[in-house]
């Protein structure tokens, strides 16, 4: 640990704190209030446009031009990321805080083969020698089960297969052992069977490495496995938040209700029932520009809306520290 005291285990190592980052149009991600502690993974769910992206980008200040955070604090370690120099941003980005991007082209430089962008990385934040940092990327490799990891350390981005690839970028965030680990759908442009053993490893690692994981996705199914906690993102503002266990027993938001009623599972039909197993969805579009909607940005899409609705989002603990923002939900059982 680079200075200070160690910090009690129950204590929030990232927090995010009524975050809201603007772009000309608008606000996107608006007061969003999120953290993680070390060992624990939370999950960030919602459709697309929901404001995933900013909310993990803006944690390393990455969020692209012309949008910027213009309210909030980002507090890791006790620091608020949003005062450091860029210098000593630098340090932290990849190192103590690492993103696997749901981009791969973001974070793989195609010029440069696997294992020499990986010893850069490691190079970097860890200190050590060249060669070390060499030896060090292809351990990074072997941990993701990448096959014949020398070899393929001399290959670039391209020459691997989209699964590899995939790999490669998770080996790239995870070989400075960061802190804490945002995850961008890493699993979303693989199929099922590659999926999993991502995310069998991903957890594994996790729990070797004691890291904090945010990991973001737009399936609930994926959230089951792999996380504790999840919070419900819409129009750039947390809905829902509770342990796994809770949130899917108990949604209280109806939009979160209307997710899981999503999940294939939930809506298969039994046979000869009539129903046809046809897919449950969301009525309508999530907002593009949801600042422009007054009160809850949900109450288009909304079958239980009801007139209080248009007026600001109230937020209610519930036991369990289940966080609610609806109209609806605003007395503790
Ligand atoms: N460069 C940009 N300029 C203007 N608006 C942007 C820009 N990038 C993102 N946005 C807007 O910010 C909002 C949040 O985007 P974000 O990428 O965080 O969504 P997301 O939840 O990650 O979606 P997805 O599931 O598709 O990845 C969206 O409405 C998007 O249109
Ligand atoms: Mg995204």
């Amino acid at each position: 640990m680079a200075s200070g005291t160690m910090r009690p285990v129950s204590e929030p190592l990232l927090s995010l704190e009524n975050l809201e980052v603007s772009f000309p149009a608008g606000a996107v991600v608006r007061g969003v209030s999120l953290s993680v502690k070390r060992g624990e993974t939370l999950g960030v769910v919602g459709e697309s446009g929901s404001g995933k992206t900013m909310t993990a980008l803006s944690a390393l200040r990455l969020v692209p031009e012309p949008g910027r955070v213009t309210a909030g604090k980002i507090v890791f370690e006790g620091k608020n990321l949003l005062e450091l120099s860029e210098k000593d941003m630098r340090q932290i980005r990849g190192g103590r805080i690492a993103m696997i991007f749901q981009d791969p082209m973001t974070s793989l430089n195609p010029v440069f083969t696997i294992g020499d962008q990986i010893a850069e990385s490691v190079a970097l934040h860890k200190g050590v020698s060249k060669s070390e940092a060499k030896l060090a990327a292809i351990e990074a490799l072997r941990r993701v089960q990448i096959p014949d990891a020398e070899r393929r350390a001399r290959q670039y981005p391209h020459e691997l297969s989209g699964g590899m690839r995939q790999r490669a970028m998770i080996a790239m965030a995870l070989a400075s052992e960061p802190d804490v680990l945002l995850a961008d759908e890493p699993t979303t442009a693989l199929d099922v069977t590659v999926q999993a053993q991502i995310l069998t490893l991903i957890r594994k690692l996790q729990q070797e490495l004691g890291m904090a994981v945010i990991f973001i996705t737009h399936d609930l199914g994926v959230v089951a496995q792999v996380c504790d906690r999840v919070a419900v993102l819409y129009g750039g503002q947390v809905m829902e938040e509770a342990d796994v266990y809770t949130l899917f027993a108990n949604p209280k938001h109806p939009y979160t209700q209307g997710l899981l009623n999503s999940l294939p599972e939930r809506t298969l039909a039994p046979p000869n029932s009539g129903a046809g197993g046809a897919l449950n969805f969301i009525p309508g579009q999530p907002p593009t520009r949801p600042s422009e909607i007054s009160g809850c940005p949900f109450r288009p899409r909304c079958s239980q809306a009801v007139e209080k609705c248009v007026e600001p989002l109230p937020t209610t603990i519930l036991p369990k520290e289940h966080l609610v923002r609806c109209h609806r939900v605003t007395r503790v059982e």
